[in-house]
């Protein structure tokens, strides 16, 4: 595989969930955030709010909330003499992917500097979460959050986490079946991975599931039972989140518009 400066930042990040107390100052947050917006877009459709100095999720001395936003798209258009005529799935689909790519961006663009970064996915399954980070940060319509990051210069050193083997992820003209070995395979990569690196065990999860029998020990315990606990558990229903994301001005049928 071809390696240069890029390709080994890239392939040596990892979440970082440990934090010094050193705030990073305006010009670094602003060189992150304007690196943000150079990522590719559909209509640079996002905003980012910040906070810095408090105490964040892990202890962060920074936090970003990174949202999707067509509001200024509504306002400029409306200039032009033009209203949104667009569906508001396509609208969202665009709107996460330019809200994503920006925030991966910025989260290289700090790797550069020598901070590192978590994100935190609670507002896309809690709604209460959403609703609340709407309600304080004054997100008008057209805006909604899609993912909160925290930041700061590290404090803890890991190895960067495990990934599904190449093939199990790039596929050359079409998608293959699958075969149980190379699931096994790809299971194991990631379970071994996290397992060596002792990262469920240094992070206190439970082991038991309620309503279910569950013997695991933490030697057993990996990434994918970790996945599956999430996905095999969490908000059947997406109602909660469905109406936050309407209140915000977002329609999913003609009925809602
Ligand atoms: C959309 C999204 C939501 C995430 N939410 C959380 C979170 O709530 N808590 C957390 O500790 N990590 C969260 N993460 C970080 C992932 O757990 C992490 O990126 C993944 O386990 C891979 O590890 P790595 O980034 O160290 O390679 C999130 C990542 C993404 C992209």
């Amino acid at each position: 595989m071809k390696h240069n400066e890029t390709i080994s930042l890239l392939l040596n990040r990892k979440s970082v969930r440990k934090f010094q107390e050193t705030v990073p100052d305006l010009e670094t947050i602003e060189a992150i955030v304007r690196a943000g917006q150079q990522a590719p877009f559909a209509s640079q459709l996002y905003s980012v709010v910040y906070q810095s100095g408090g105490k964040y999720a892990f202890q962060a001395p920074l936090w970003f909330l990174i949202c999707a936003d067509i509001h200024k798209l509504r306002l400029f258009m409306k200039r032009r003499g033009w209203e949104i005529v667009t569906n508001g799935v396509t609208l969202l689909l665009f709107a996460i992917q330019d809200a994503s790519f920006m925030a991966e961006n910025m989260v290289i663009a700090a790797e550069s500097l020598g901070l590192g970064s978590c994100f935190l996915g609670e507002c896309s399954t809690n709604a209460n979460r959403m609703r609340a980070l709407v309600k304080k940060h004054h997100l008008p319509k057209g805006v909604f959050p899609v993912v909160e990051l925290v930041m700061g210069f590290p404090a803890e050193e890991y190895p960067p986490r495990p990934r599904y083997p190449l093939d199990f992820t790039l596929f050359k003209d079409r998608y293959p079946e699958l075969t149980e070995e190379g699931l096994t395979q790809a299971m194991a990569q990631m379970d071994d991975g996290y397992r060596a690196q002792g990262y469920y065990k240094n992070q206190n999860i439970k082991v038991k599931t309620p309503g279910r029998e569950d013997t695991m020990s933490f030697d057993e315990y990996g990434w994918t039972e970790h996945i599956s606990r999430k996905w095999g558990q969490w908000e059947p229903s997406p109602d909660k989140l469905l109406e936050v994301l309407k209140e915000q001005g977002f329609a999913f049928s003609e009925e809602d518009e």
